[in-house]
């Protein structure tokens, strides 16, 4: 073999070895914290608490179905007004909540009716149902995550993510994996995967079922993360070298 040789774990120093255990473990919690964070901003969007592909969906491209009002109006907000009229009001936001509809409609005098008691701006933490301003603001699509977040969370992401695989597959790169073609595999899977990640984002929000990809990049992450950290904290301190290692005077490729 020719050029710089990778040697196994075990003919490392020991100081080594404890610099990288500790920069797994590190990581790992990284990684732990990185996924509670995932659970609690986007699981549960759906209405139901598992992370499901729904909840993807509404994260980046919004939820298809219910503005503010409408999901208020079928919602905690539905014994205020009767049947018809909370009809009406729901059919003028799906014809797109037009302002110069608003009054000849009779929407305004419905919420003035029904809801100005309690929603008349008084109260800040309520929307204000008095003005067409205020109710805008609850007719508003959800279109989820905007175009300039998505690109701020992408670079964060390709930066970050990319230095942490590039140290994590930097130490199992010591490892001894055969058949050879797997190790490569497990290394480049993660930054191909960010990259599906990434583009899948903005492609959700095109064509929903890209959510899929996001998910399942996601996956193809973590298990390549545990696979990297459970063998190069197995093989630094717990492995018998095998006869091929041994052979080699201690190099792996
Ligand atoms: C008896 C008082 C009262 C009346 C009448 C009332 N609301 Fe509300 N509304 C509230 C309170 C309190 C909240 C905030 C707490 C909550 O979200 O349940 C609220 C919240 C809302 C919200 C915001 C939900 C969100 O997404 O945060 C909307 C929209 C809304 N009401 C619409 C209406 C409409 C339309 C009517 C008339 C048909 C109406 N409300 C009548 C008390 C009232």
């Amino acid at each position: 073999m020719t050029g710089q040789r990778c040697i196994h774990f075990k003919y490392l120093p020991t100081g080594m070895r404890v610099l990288f255990t500790s920069t797994l473990i590190v990581l790992g919690m990284g990684y732990l914290f990185a996924m509670i964070h995932i659970f609690a901003s986007h699981a549960g969007r759906d209405g139901n608490p598992a992370l499901s592909v729904d909840d993807l969906i509404i994260a980046y491209s919004g939820s298809q179905s219910d503005t503010r009002l409408e999901a208020a109006l079928k919602g905690p907000m539905s014994k205020m007004l009767p049947p018809e009229e909370m009809n009406e009001v729901i059919a003028w936001v799906r014809r797109g909540a037009e302002q110069k509809e608003f009054e000849s409609a009779g929407i305004k005098n419905i919420l003035d009716k029904r809801c100005i008691t309690c929603h008349s701006g008084k109260n800040p933490h309520i929307p204000n149902l008095s003005e067409f301003s205020g109710v805008e603001q609850v007719v508003e699509k959800d279109t989820g995550m905007d175009i300039f977040t998505l690109v701020r969370v992408s670079h964060i992401h390709l930066f970050g993510l990319t230095f942490i695989f590039y140290i994590v597959s930097s130490i199992f790169c010591h490892s001894y994996i055969r058949p050879l073609w797997l190790k490569c595999i497990i290394i480049a899977v993660p930054f191909f995967a960010i990259i599906c990640d990434i583009m899948s984002w903005y492609l959700t929000k095109i064509y929903t079922p890209f959510a899929w990809v996001v998910l399942i990049s996601g996956a193809f992450m973590g298990v390549s993360f545990a696979i990297q950290f459970i063998t190069s904290i197995y093989q630094m301190w717990l492995y018998r070298p095998a006869q091929a290692i041994v052979d080699n005077d201690g190099a792996v490729s």
